[in-house]
């Protein structure tokens, strides 16, 4: 499923994290006291349906979470992400991201949201999301739409997406096949 944003017709307000839980945001680099934990949730992805067919993911480790911050770097991306963080243990337990690519500010596509499993259905995925969009729609005016695809099974997903404003444009049926 395609789902896309339109800024300019969407009504992006914030939204407090659920008690025990406190947000934060970077843009590039992860702080280093939370690297391991975002490793660890975003290895989680694993379970979004269709992951295992098609998508070969990574083993999520310190080490590839600043390769892939390298990666971006390079390429001039300036990647934002915003994380929930579990206020008992100080671990990242919900992460987003998005990537501002240099050569079209108008339009971007979203990257990961991933919550681990013992903290789902709290809502973090949608704060999380909210959080990050907010604050493109603060301080990035020349951005007119956000583009996700999930694939169609993700009921989660896409409920997080509704709600946040974005509507489904498209639907693509995807086929692999071993050669
Ligand atoms: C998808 C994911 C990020 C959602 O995070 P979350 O914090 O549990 O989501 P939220 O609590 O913010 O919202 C979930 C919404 O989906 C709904 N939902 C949950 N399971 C559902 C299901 N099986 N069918 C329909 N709706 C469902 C919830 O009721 C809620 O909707 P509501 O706000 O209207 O009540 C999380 O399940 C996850 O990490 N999954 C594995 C990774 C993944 O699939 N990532 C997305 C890849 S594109």
């Amino acid at each position: 499923m395609l789902q896309t944003l339109t800024i300019s017709e969407a009504a992006v307000g914030g939204i407090a994290p659920p008690p025990g839980y406190r947000v934060e945001q970077w843009t590039g680099e992860t702080p280093e006291h939370l690297l391991a934990s975002v490793a660890a949730t975003r290895q989680s992805i694993d379970d979004a349906p269709a992951t295992r067919s098609a998508v070969r993911a990574p083993e999520w480790t310190p080490e590839v979470v600043r390769a892939e911050e390298a990666e971006a770097r390079a390429g001039g991306v300036e990647q934002r992400v915003a994380v929930a963080v579990e206020e008992a243990t100080g671990l990242v337990v919900a992460l987003t991201d998005v990537p501002l690519h240099p050569g079209d500010l108008t339009r971007t596509h979203w990257g990961t949201t991933v919550v681990m499993p013992a903290h789902r259905g709290h809502g973090l995925g949608r704060m999380v999301k909210a959080h990050l969009l907010r604050g493109l729609t603060a301080d990035r005016p020349e951005l007119e739409h956000v583009g996700t695809g999930t694939d169609s099974a993700n009921s989660a997903m896409i409920r997080v997406n509704e709600r946040l404003g974005f509507v489904t444009t498209r639907e693509v049926v995807v086929v692999s096949r071993s050669l």
